[in-house]
């Protein structure tokens, strides 16, 4: 814990970001904060934070990894425990999602977007991502959820991996207003916090409509990857348990839990 980090000046939540972990580095934060929140003597709150200089070993999803180098991005994982079943993962990810692409638009010159489920964009390009995992040892409720947030800060083009340099971006590449990590990290979690506090008490609906007014993804042509097999449709919505409901190029409607989405027309 660290009472004097510069993030606890910035602050503009209740709970989240109170309890601290500032490190240096670490092999990811996503590890760092299920220990805490597991420790039978001092177990993270509801609301910890873990934040890290730099990953060794960060994780993006469908088991790719997560470009972490030193101060140019933001690497953190939130302890959240909500008093709900494990069913609320799918829907926590994508109100992770949207609370990260709202802060961020608080720096950008447009605003940000979120794909299905839970990346964030600008102008098309990976902005950030969420990593959730869960643990629930009584199977009707969760013990708590990890979120794991990655935003690319300051990364200019050339830092990024080749393969990435030209579908990723960061706040600075985007244009967006000079601002610290701290900036940042703090208007996420005021975002996160308000977020998550509307699905624990209202449900995913009002959500859901928040979700879509900022989507990249609905109404788009898109190509779905499912292990060895690919969709091709149109993304027509998402109901209420946060599945993608897609048209494929054969006129079936398909519900889409999992995968990865690329779209076509952008
Ligand atoms: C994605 O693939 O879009 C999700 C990326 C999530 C990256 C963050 S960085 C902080 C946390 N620790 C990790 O190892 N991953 C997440």
């Amino acid at each position: 814990m660290s009472a004097s980090s510069p993030l606890h000046a910035l602050l503009k939540t209740s709970r989240y970001g109170r309890a601290l972990r500032d490190l240096d580095v670490c092999g990811s934060t996503n590890d760092e904060a299920r220990a805490w929140a597991s420790s039978p003597t001092d177990a993270a709150p509801d609301g910890a934070v873990v934040l890290a200089r730099e990953q060794t070993r960060g994780r993006g999803r469908q088991g790719r990894s997560w470009h972490s180098p030193p101060e140019e991005g933001l690497y953190f994982s939130v302890v959240a425990r909500p008093q709900l079943p494990p069913t609320i993962a799918p829907l926590l990810s994508l109100t992770a999602g949207l609370a990260v692409a709202e802060a961020c638009s608080v720096f950008l010159p447009a605003p940000a977007q979120v794909k299905w489920p839970n990346d964030i964009l600008f102008q098309g390009k990976k902005l950030g991502g969420v990593l959730l995992s869960l643990s629930a040892s009584q199977g009707d409720r969760c013990d708590f959820v990890i979120i794991g947030i990655g935003v690319n800060v300051s990364t200019p083009r050339e830092h990024f991996p080749e393969a990435l340099q030209d579908v990723a971006t960061s706040l600075t590449l985007a244009g967006g207003r000079a601002a610290s990590r701290y900036e940042v990290l703090a208007e996420i979690l005021s975002a996160l916090e308000k977020r998550v506090d509307l699905l624990v008490e209202e449900g995913f609906s009002p959500i859901r409509d928040l979700w879509r007014a900022r989507s990249a993804t609905l109404g788009k042509r898109v190509e779905v990857s499912q292990g060895e097999q690919t969709i091709t449709g149109r993304a027509l919505d998402i109901d209420e348990d946060g599945t993608l409901w897609v048209e494929s190029d054969k006129g079936e409607r398909l519900p889409i839990v999992a995968g990865d989405v690329h779209l076509l027309d952008v």
